[in-house]
């Protein structure tokens, strides 16, 4: 393990406005530096408005960086678009339709995610035995019984049959990094702590760098190595290793208080 310690991701000096020179001028983003070595899997709290969006849609280059600079694999792409940065990083959204091809069956989705979401080598080559037989294993290792769906449309499975192929999707080509925008959010609780089994799994076996949006302090907790809060545009906590370990949900939502001089009301946090 001799790259370790090797810095995967860097957000360097980020700022981001919204309708900047403007009445309305928010500067979501303030001075966020940020570095997450390899195998870092870092969940991100923070209330509603805080950034948290606007951050992973600056590393995933969906909203154009104002001031800053973000690097990849030691390489800036603070400029790039997101299909270029799409080589390095992966991406889950909260909604499990949106990763994947409604009519498309379940091996279908996969075989794009394959070939990198690339419709026409999709289409060129088909579904192949040996990757119909890699799939079913893959399937048959989250244990909801998808390999016997292989043919199945995705459009029939429930949402966290969906998240969890969605999941498989996004990791079956090792990204350099993985960002899970709040992925277990739409999905019940025992299917959201399901999902969040699976990712957990897959993030160590495949050792990812991996940044989580969630609104769920428990798992902020429970998953992951580092603690990274936001509040206001500005990072006001950033913990791991034993410091991480020692904290209960209501120490965390006293250090909230402590750090914003508000509470955090959201009851989705609340109740989680
Ligand atoms: N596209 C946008 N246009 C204008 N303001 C935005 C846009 N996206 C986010 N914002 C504002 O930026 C701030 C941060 O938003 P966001 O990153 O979505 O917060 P979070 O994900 O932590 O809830 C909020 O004040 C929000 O209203
Ligand atoms: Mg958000």
């Amino acid at each position: 393990m001799t790259n370790m310690s090797k810095p995967v991701l860097e957000v360097k000096h980020l700022h981001q406005y919204f309708e900047k020179g403007t009445p309305n001028e928010n500067h979501a983003l303030k001075d966020i530096n940020l570095t997450l070595n390899q195998g870092d899997f870092v969940a991100i709290i923070g209330g509603n408005g805080a950034g948290k969006s606007t951050l992973l849609n600056s590393v995933a280059g969906s909203l154009p960086v104002n001031h800053g600079q973000v690097k990849i694999d030691g390489q800036d792409v603070t400029y790039q678009s997101v299909n270029k940065r799409a080589k390095l990083i992966s991406r889950v959204f909260q909604d499990p339709k949106q990763g994947t091809a409604t009519l498309l069956t379940v091996e279908e989705n996969l075989s794009l995610a394959l070939k990198r979401g690339s419709w026409r080598n999709f289409w060129s080559r088909g579904v192949k035995h040996n990757e119909r037989q890699m799939f079913r294993d893959k399937l048959a290792s989250l244990g909801l019984g998808l390999e016997d769906r292989l043919s199945a449309e995705i459009g029939l499975l429930s949402g966290g049959q969906r998240q969890a192929v969605t999941l498989l999707m996004a990791t079956i080509l090792q990204p350099s990094l993985l960002l899970l925008d709040e992925h277990t959010a739409a999905l019940d609780p025992q299917t959201s702590a399901t999902v969040m089994e699976l990712t957990d799994k897959i993030v160590q076996e495949q050792h990812l760098t991996t940044l989580m949006i969630t609104h769920n302090m428990a798992d902020a907790l429970k998953y992951g190595n580092r603690l990274v809060m936001l509040d206001h545009g500005r990072i006001v906590v950033d913990i791991q290793g034993d410091e991480k370990a020692g904290l209960t949900v209501p120490d965390l939502l006293e250090l909230f208080k402590q750090q914003s001089g508000t509470e955090l009301t959201d009851d989705a946090v609340l109740l989680s």
